[in-house]
């Protein structure tokens, strides 16, 4: 399995205007995350799950999932896939700690940290965080299970950074020049799907 976890610390967990996706706490770029992490060419990435660590006004923590094999009736653009966080958003709205509420679409929406997460993942799957700082990418051995943490416009912060390493999470870089976060998730994916092809 592959995952990604996308620290969305500005992102709303409110409803939305969808005319407005930036003004959201950077909706614009969670959307285009989930895209770069689930679609192919003509196909869905059925084989991995994106994580989006929502931490804007006015009901934080909360952690949106979408999972490949479950989702049904979202498309790739922006604008639906918005549509869709902001239905889970209303139906999550009022979820108390660790609550959480699969929708039709097969999204899932929960009251929990990123922390929290990231420490349910630490126990099954090999954690990675991405900065420019970390190890070459194509230097790393990865296993069966692998999740990748990445920052949103802000980045990761140093404190974010400290509570990965206690995880054992390891920094990787995708080289010297900074990405947009979805270009990141992009490039994971096709290291990944690089080393596949060729094993
Ligand atoms: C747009 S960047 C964040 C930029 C922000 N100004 C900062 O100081 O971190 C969003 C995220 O993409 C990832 N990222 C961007 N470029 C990268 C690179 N070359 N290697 C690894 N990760 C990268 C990091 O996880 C970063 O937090």
């Amino acid at each position: 399995m592959r995952e990604f976890i996308l620290k969305a610390s500005k992102a709303f967990t409110k409803m939305f205007r969808l005319n407005d996706l930036p003004g959201a706490g950077r909706m614009d770029l969670v959307c285009r995350c989930v895209t770069n992490a689930l679609w192919l060419s003509h196909a869905l990435r059925r084989d991995i799950i994106f994580h989006a660590a929502l931490e804007g006004p006015d009901r934080p923590p909360k952690i949106l999932s979408f999972d490949g094999e479950k989702l049904v009736g979202v498309s790739l653009d922006e604008r639906n896939i918005a549509s869709n966080i902001c239905i889970a958003l209303e139906k999550g709205y009022n979820l108390r700690s660790n609550e959480e509420i699969e929708l039709p679409s097969g999204i899932k929406i929960a009251k929990k940290s990123f922390e929290q997460l990231v420490k349910e993942k630490s126990k099954t799957t090999q954690l990675f965080y991405l900065h420019p700082k970390g190890k070459d990418i194509r230097k790393v051995e990865f296993t069966q299970n692998v999740c990748f943490i990445l920052g949103d416009h802000l980045g990761l912060p140093s404190a974010t950074e400290k509570l990965l390493k206690r995880f054992n999470a390891q920094k990787i870089s995708l080289g010297k020049i900074e990405y947009l976060a979805s270009n990141c998730v992009a490039i994971c994916n096709y290291e990944l799907d690089r080393i596949l092809e060729l094993s």
